[in-house]
């Protein structure tokens, strides 16, 4: 519930910051246009196509995605081609030409065959290539301008025409020849040509009037410009010009322009030829980005005369006024639209800030409310664990308490049996076996003193009462001494110890609690004896540095798991699969080495042994000498340092050599194999045993079991708790084996739950002892099993009590029964056939065949074998007509004599009177 509105929160967040982002970036970027170039080629430079150019760029500016590119070639038709075949090299997106020359047409059609959009203006070429025209009509200007000379009373008049290979020149003369040729009373005395400029025409005019000059009222050039050249020649003629009338075309209404010139009567009239650049640039968006156009656009002009001239200049003013009006309106309005802009980038970023102020916000309160819901929930947690490790420490201090009160308890009676016992002892009286009975109790009654004692000291250390007994002594000679004592079971386990204090060079002198550091030695060797194996060795040495001796005890047992090791110290830890111990000894160490401010660490590598380091300090605080009493006890009751105290498994190999050696082994005897890893207890249980069964001893499951196998007693005691292989699962694999299954068991143990027991019984076992238990109670339950185990008195009668008698069996004897049967019935006739073969036959060896046999029916296989036959013979007497020889060989027996006697014996008549 808490994950899911986690999530939705996350998903507001994220809708969020997608939505402001969006917002941002599409605000902030303006529409990708895409980008133009325009080639403007001009023919020439003057001051009508400065006007024009102006025109275009502004123009221009009204469209930010147009880059022009104008270039002028002075009339140079061969720059002019250059200058376009250029432009088509850039790839221009569109061209606009204004052709000098009617024969420049191949460079435009190159440009047009590569596919670029050409507008031709103010001029043309021959060629129909090109995209669209803009321009004035100007054979419609040379006609109306004829019919104004006319109506206005002029008769001859000089043409001064533009350049001849330019098209308005052609045209404008054209529409003029048209009315001069027509029923007008105008005369064309002169048709003469410049190039369009004010010098030119004055030049050709200058000629005309240098040679023998025609009558004439009126020249009329193709431009104002020529007009003015023309007016000047005439001056420096002498003309009145005041009776000449000079007119031109273009009218441009600038200062110094036609209209001006009209207005102060130096002209007589024009004709407006509009530039139109805001034109010009519109028709060639529309063609770049696809709008509808004109091929053919023709721009309105008109007459200009003295009549009009000042309105037109008038108007002219006004329109200029007004534009430089709008010209500040509109740098007004982009100045406001750029400031609109900025201020929205800028409530933009303020607004997504303020966003991700809430967003962060929002984000650091859900964040603060988890931590604080997780802290609380950890405190509680917390909580519950201290409460929980106090009840624990609690019950462990009551349960450590219990301890060391029943040990306390404990040490009281066992002292009153330690001590009768030591007294018996020494009574020179008292005889084998009771002496080694004495013996025995007074071991164990010493074990049992020791480990109070260890449980009382460990006690001591964890409530802080132990304190230090100080004593000023050798190290060097103390460990030695006390090795001295692990010798004899060192001899005996084959073991080899090694003291090893060369590194020491002076007399190495400790202050400290030699009793609590020979305690510590004692059980550094206890452990070590405890898993070194046979033919092994216990090295032993000091050091000394800086103030601090170092003692490693090292064995070359199996060693400890690198994750044991930290354990290894700890109370009731019982490392290295725990071969019996209490797991108390490594705990009294620690905590008796740290009394003396000491440290101590195992170091191992798994199956290479463990090294066990102690480092004391030389000296202890509070050293009294008056105090330190000389009274160095044996090592820790040295009497006790055997085999019982470092508890070990004994091998079979060992404690067979006790029932091979004993003198009292009796074939009569029923065969009894003891199985526990406590070498006092197989001793115990042995000396009750040993009256009357045979006894055989084994250390764990394991061993027992193969020696179950091999020797196939008659009855199995087995302790439970073992190393190796416990009581239990012994007890499941031998009665899992046909070869074992019928031994009775007997579990011993010091468990008494009843579902404990019954564990017990599952596994197949025969009876349950709870230690402690005495001696007669073991004798008389061992009597019992054996007395009531069915016997099978026949095998082969086929009566109604032997199928009786065989249920009462195990499901895997009946099976064993069965196929002993079947084997010795088929193999009788085989005289040959020998136990060994039938043993083979059954999957037995002969010895497990010849106890099992006897258990189960309390005859030998060839005592049954023969049984078998005879049984076999007295049906055949008794059906057939056979003779008796005949028979007797027929059921296996060589001779019918021997037949006829251990017939008569088995069945108290001969053959023949049973016939
Ligand atoms: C400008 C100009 C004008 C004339 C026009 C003809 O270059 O000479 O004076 O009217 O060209 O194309």
């Amino acid at each position: 519930m808490k994950g899911h509105s986690h999530r939705r929160l996350y998903a507001i967040y994220l809708l969020l910051f997608t939505t402001t982002f969006t917002f941002l970036f599409s605000s902030c970027s303006t529409k990708e246009k895409k980008r133009f170039v325009i080639g403007v080629s001009q023919c020439s430079e003057d001051v009508w196509r400065e006007k024009l150019n102006e025109e275009l760029r502004i123009a221009a500016l009204y469209y930010n995605n147009v880059k022009l590119d104008i270039k002028s070639a002075n009339d140079d038709v061969k720059m002019q081609t250059q200058q376009i075949d250029a432009f088509v090299n850039e790839d221009v997106d569109l061209l606009i030409v204004a052709p000098g020359q009617v024969s420049i047409s191949p460079a435009i059609d190159r440009a047009y065959e590569k596919g670029i959009p050409v507008i031709i203006f103010d001029r043309r070429t021959r060629s129909d290539k090109y995209t669209a025209y803009i321009g004035a009509d100007n054979r419609k200007i040379g006609s109306d301008m004829g019919r104004f000379l006319a109506s206005a009373g002029v008769s001859d008049v000089v043409e001064l025409c533009g350049l001849s290979s330019s098209s308005p020149a052609i045209e404008r003369a054209d529409g003029f020849e048209s009315i001069a040729n027509g029923q007008n009373k105008i005369n064309l005395v002169k048709k003469l040509y410049a190039d369009w400029t004010e010098k030119g025409a004055y030049h050709v005019v200058d000629s005309m009037l240098s040679a023998t000059p025609p009558h004439f009222t009126c020249i009329f050039a193709h431009n104002d410009r020529m007009a003015v050249g023309a007016r000047k020649a005439c001056q420096k003629h002498g003309l009145d010009i005041s009776r000449i009338r000079f007119c031109g075309i273009d009218a441009m209404p600038e200062e110094g322009g036609g209209m001006q010139l009209i207005s102060e009567g130096k002209l007589f009239a024009s004709y407006t030829y509009p530039t139109r650049g805001d034109e010009v640039m519109q028709l060639a968006m529309n063609i770049l980005t696809g709008k509808k156009y004109e091929r053919e656009n023709l721009l309105a002009s008109a007459l200009v005369t003295h009549e009009n001239a000042s309105v037109l200049l008038m108007q002219y003013d006004e329109t200029v006024r007004q534009q430089s009006r709008l010209a500040t309106l509109r740098s007004r309005v982009d100045k406001a639209a750029s400031d609109f802009q900025t201020q929205r980038v800028y409530l933009i970023i303020l607004v997504s800030f303020l966003i991700l102020l809430i967003v962060a916000c929002a984000l650091a309160v859900n964040a603060y409310r988890t931590k604080a819901l997780i802290n609380r929930k950890l405190k509680e947690a917390v909580k519950r664990q201290e409460q929980l490790t106090k009840e624990i420490e609690d019950m462990t201090q009551r349960r450590l308490q219990f301890f060391t009160n029943v040990s306390h308890e404990l040490r009281t009676p066992l002292t009153l049996i330690a001590g009768p016992t030591e007294q018996l002892l020494e009574d020179p009286t008292v005889k084998a076996p009771h002496r080694s009975m004495l013996e025995m109790i007074h071991r164990n009654t010493h074990l049992l003193l020791q480990l109070v004692g260890e449980i009382l000291d460990l006690r001591k250390v964890q409530t802080n009462k132990a304190e230090l007994v100080l004593n000023r002594f050798d190290l060097q000679k103390a460990l030695t001494l006390w090795s001295e004592d692990f010798r004899t079971i060192a001899i005996r386990r084959k073991l080899t110890i090694t003291v090893d204090t060369s590194t020491v060079k002076e007399e190495p002198i400790i202050i400290a609690d030699r009793d609590k550091i020979s305690h510590v030695f004692f059980n550094l060797m206890s452990n070590a004896l405890k898993y070194t194996p046979k033919g092994g060795s216990i090295n032993i040495s000091l050091a000394y540095t800086n103030h601090t001796y170092t003692i490693k005890v090292s064995d070359t047992g199996k060693g400890v798991a690198k994750e044991e090791l930290p354990r290894l110290f700890e109370r009731f830890y019982q490392a290295r699969g725990a071969e019996g111990g209490t797991g108390i000894g490594l705990s009294i160490v620690k905590a008796f080495v740290e009394l003396h401010k000491g440290e101590v660490h195992g170091e191992s590598e798994e199956g290479k042994g463990l090294t066990i380091v102690v480092s004391l300090p030389d000296s202890q605080p509070g050293y009294d000498p008056a105090k330190d009493v000389e009274k160095e006890k044996p090592t820790a009751e040295a009497g006790l340092i055997d085999d019982n105290y470092v508890t070990t498994s004994i091998s079979a190999k060992e404690s067979a050599e006790r029932i091979t050696n004993a003198e009292d082994f009796d074939h009569d005897r029923p065969l009894v194999l003891i199985i526990d890893d406590n070498e006092g207890m197989r001793s115990y249980l042995h000396s009750i045993l040993k009256q009357k069964y045979n006894i055989s001893e084994a250390a764990n499951g394991k061993e027992g079991l193969e020696k179950a196998r091999r020797e196939v007693p008659k009855l199995v005691v087995c302790d439970v708790m073992m190393p190796v292989m416990d009581g239990l699962e012994f007890t499941r694999q031998l009665k899992a084996d046909t070869a074992t299954c019928h031994i009775p068991v007997i579990l011993l143990t010091a468990r008494s739950l009843t579902e404990q027991r019954e564990e017990g019984y599952g596994t197949g076992a025969d009876s349950y002892l709870t230690k402690p238990f005495s001696g007669s109670v073991l004798l008389a339950r061992i009597d019992n099993l054996l007395r009531s185990r069915s016997m099978l008195r026949s095998i082969f009668s086929g009566s109604t009590e032997e199928k009786e008698e065989e249920k009462s069996l195990n499901t895997l004897d009946q099976t064993f029964i069965g196929r002993l049967r079947e084997v010795m019935q088929k193999n009788m006739g085989d005289s040959e056939y020998s136990v060994e073969r039938l043993g083979a036959d059954v999957g037995l060896s002969r010895v497990q065949l010849y106890r099992k046999v006897k258990a189960l029916t309390g005859q030998t296989p060839v005592e049954l074998l023969r049984k078998a036959r005879l049984e076999k013979a007295k049906k055949l007497l008794l059906k057939t007509e056979r003779s008796v020889a005949e028979i007797a060989y027929e059921v296996g027996f060589t001779s019918p004599s021997y037949f006829n006697k251990c017939f008569k014996d088995e069945f108290g008549m001969s053959p023949g009177e049973s016939r």
